[in-house]
C-alpha cells in the first residue's frame, strides 16, 4: 500500500430493479433542462430503454438522441456528437448502454464545457474544467464506467488513448439490473470476466488499500458465484443483479488503483490485433496471474478462497497457479476458447504487442510485479 491513499469522489448511486423508470424524475431533481442522450441504437427498441426515453421525451427533457455507438469510440465521433450537442443547446448528457456508450457520453460532456476535440485531453488530468452534468446508465455488467474517472477512445489511426480526469466522473449513476437481462450469453461472459479482471488486478495491485480492498473482494466473490448462472440463464434476475453489483464494486475499486498487466496487454491487443476489450483481457488474465504470483502470494490465496478453491492446503506459491487454472476453468464453462492464436495473433506479432503493452506505464505502475520487456513478451507468448 502506498504511503498516502485517496478515494475519488463517487457519483450518487441509484441501484435496483426498475430504478431506470425514475430517470425523468432523477434528471429533474438534478435540474437538467436539455439532455443529450447517447444510447446504442440497438437498445432503443428494448422495452425498458424505450420506456426510459419515452418518459424523458414526455417530460420535455430531451434535446436530441445520439444513437450511433461504435465500440472503441473514434475521437471523430465524439467530436461530432459534441458539436451536435452544442447545436441542440444541450446542458447535460445521459449515457445509456455498454462501456462505449458511457465513454462517448463522458467525452461529449467534457467537450461541452471545455471545447476542442477529445484527443486534446488524452492522458491524465488534462481536462481543465468540470464536464457538463452527466448521468450514466449501464446496460452491461462489465466496464464500471459509470463510476470511474477514465474513458477510452481511438484516434484516426485506430490507436487507443485514455482520458483520465475527475471532471468527467458522473454526477449520478443509475444501475437497473433489468436493463442487463437482454445481454446475449457471449457478451455476458466477456463483460463479466472483464469485471473480474478489474477487481483482481485492483486487489493484487500496489495501490490497493483498505479503501478499495473490500469492494474488489466482494466483486470477485459475486462474479465467481453468479457469472455462470447469468450465462446459463440470462433471465436469472438474482444473477444479473449480483453481476451488476460486481461491475460497480470493481469499478469503484480500480478507478482508485488502476488495473494491471492483463489490461496493459489487452489494450495493446486492441490496437495491434483489434481484439475486443473483454475478450483480450480474458485471454491475458491467466498468464498475468502466473507472472504476478510471487509478488502477491497471500492475496492470491485469498482470491482462491473466494473462487471456492481449497487454497488452505496449498503453499502460498501454488495459490496463483490455482487461481490461474480456476480462471481458465471458468472461461471453459462459459465456452470461451483461450489462446490468442485462435484470434489471428501469431508468434510474429509478439514483440510488437509486447512493446505496446510494456509502454503503458500508467497501468504497470499498479501491477504487483514490475516486468522487463522480455517478461511481457513471455506472458504474451504463453498466452498464444
Ligand atoms: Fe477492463
Amino acid at each position: 500500500m502506498p504511503e498516502h491513499v485517496t478515494m475519488n469522489r463517487l457519483p450518487r448511486i441509484i441501484f435496483g430493479n426498475n430504478s431506470s423508470e425514475m430517470i425523468a424524475r432523477i434528471c429533474e431533481t438534478a435540474r437538467l433542462k436539455r439532455v443529450m442522450v447517447v444510447c446504442d441504437g440497438a437498445l432503443i427498441t428494448a422495452d425498458v430503454v424505450g420506456r426510459m426515453l419515452t418518459q424523458m421525451q414526455e417530460s420535455g427533457l430531451i434535446a436530441s438522441v445520439l444513437d450511433h455507438v461504435i465500440p472503441d469510440p473514434p475521437s471523430s465521433l465524439v467530436d461530432e456528437y459534441a458539436q451536435l450537442a452544442r447545436d441542440h443547446e444541450a446542458d447535460s448528457v445521459v449515457g445509456i448502454g455498454g462501456g462505449s456508450s458511457l465513454d462517448i457520453a463522458k467525452g461529449v460532456a467534457v467537450l461541452l464545457r471545455n471545447g476542442g476535440g477529445i484527443s486534446d485531453y488524452a492522458g491524465v488530468d488534462t481536462v481543465p474544467h468540470q464536464a457538463a452534468s452527466l448521468i450514466l446508465v449501464p446496460t452491461t455488467a462489465g466496464s464500471g464506467s459509470e463510476v470511474t474517472n477514465v474513458a477510452v477512445y481511438s484516434d484516426d489511426r485506430g490507436n487507443k488513448f485514455g482520458v483520465v480526469t475527475p471532471h468527467h466522473i458522473a454526477e449520478i449513476a443509475v444501475l437497473d439490473p433489468l436493463l442487463t437481462t437482454g445481454l446475449p450469453p457471449e457478451q455476458t461472459a466477456f463483460t463479466g470476466l472483464d469485471a473480474l479482471a478489474h477487481a483482481l488486478e485492483s486487489y493484487v495491485g500496489k495501490y490497493n488499500s483498505f479503501l478499495t480492498e473490500p469492494y474488489a473482494l466482494q466483486a470477485i466473490e459475486y462474479v465467481a458465484r453468479y457469472l455462470p448462472r447469468a450465462y446459463e440463464d440470462g433471465s436469472d434476475l438474482a444473477a444479473r443483479e449480483h453481476l451488476l453489483r460486481a461491475s460497480l464494486l470493481a469499478g469503484i475499486s480500480f478507478t482508485n488503483t488502476q488495473t494491471g498487466g492483463a489490461h496493459a496487454c489487452a489494450l495493446a491487443l486492441g490496437i495491434a490485433a483489434k481484439l475486443p476489450h473483454g475478450k483480450a483481457v480474458t485471454l491475458m488474465l491467466p498468464e498475468v496471474v502466473r507472472f504476478n504470483g510471487p509478488a502477491a502470494e497471500e492475496k492470491f490465496a485469498r482470491i482462491g478462497r473466494l473462487l471456492s478453491l481449497d487454497t488452505g492446503k496449498l503453499s502460498a506459491d501454488r495459490a496463483a497457479e490455482s487461481v490461474a487454472a480456476a480462471i481458465e476453468h471458468l472461461a471453459a464453462k462459459l465456452n470461451v476458447e483461450l489462446g490468442l492464436h485462435r484470434y489471428g495473433v501469431t508468434r510474429d506479432h509478439v514483440s510488437t504487442i509486447a512493446e505496446l503493452a510494456f509502454g503503458n506505464e500508467r497501468i504497470w505502475k499498479n501491477n504487483p510485479r514490475e516486468p522487463a520487456l522480455e517478461d511481457v513478451e513471455m506472458i504474451i507468448s504463453r498466452s498464444l
